[in-house]
């Protein structure tokens, strides 16, 4: 949880909470960028680094760099933008979209339906697993379940935004512990349907309309 620390990421939490800037589409959007850019520079620092030379112009030098191959997952919808923010950062990472929504059977009860999967093999890599809201953790449990079918990654970030705590606790039961999950900011509630309270409301809604 990286806002029990004081950074800026803050002030983009307490953007996308606002319902007084949750007009702005694009600043919405922009921040869950930011957030993802910022979790990604985060993680990056448990990647594995092998020192290489580096030619300048002037002569050359030595820089440890991050040697795995790395896929980034996000979940459609609202995984989009913060799989750019990651992408921002781990710019030759392979790149695997996955859709999961919820399918309401009455106004209380849902499932969560995964239809579309489009990846390379996982099979040894580092997975970054993208979702910006973890409510009840079904969607990230179904699409790992989902995802199983492309190899057995080495290991797993799990990557969202705003989540809950009885969903988290689900999502920590159902992954390999060699699994980790960076989240910005955690609630404590969830209400009756599935929502995150206080939350932020629908991101998928609020990024896309
Ligand atoms: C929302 C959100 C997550 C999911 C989290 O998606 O974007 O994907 O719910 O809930 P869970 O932890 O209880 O599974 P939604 O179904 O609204 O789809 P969207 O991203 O297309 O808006």
């Amino acid at each position: 949880n990286l806002q029990t620390q004081n950074s800026i990421l803050n002030k983009f939490i307490a953007e996308i909470r606002d319902v007084s800037v949750q007009h702005d589409k694009m600043r919405f959007r922009r921040n869950i960028e930011r957030i993802g850019e910022i979790i990604g520079y985060e993680l990056s620092k448990e990647l594995h680094y092998k020192e290489e030379a580096i030619t300048t112009p002037l002569g050359t030098t030595n820089v440890n760099l991050p040697q795995q191959d790395i896929v980034i997952c996000s979940i459609l919808r609202a995984g989009l933008p913060l799989h750019n923010g990651l992408l921002n950062y781990f710019d030759d990472a392979e790149n695997t979209f996955i859709s999961a929504y919820r399918h309401h059977i009455t106004e209380t009860e849902f499932e969560v339906k995964v239809e579309y999967l489009a990846s390379p093999s996982l099979e040894g890599k580092t997975l970054i697993l993208a979702d910006p809201m973890l409510a009840t953790g079904s969607s990230f449990v179904n699409v790992l379940n989902a995802l199983k079918a492309m190899g057995t990654p080495k290991k797993i970030h799990l990557v969202s935004v705003i989540g809950a705590q009885p969903g988290i606790d689900y999502v920590n039961e159902h992954f390999p512990d060699s699994s980790k999950l960076w989240i910005a900011t955690v609630d404590d509630q969830l209400n009756e349907k599935g929502y995150i309270v206080p939350g932020l409301g629908d991101a998928g809604d609020l990024c896309f309309g």
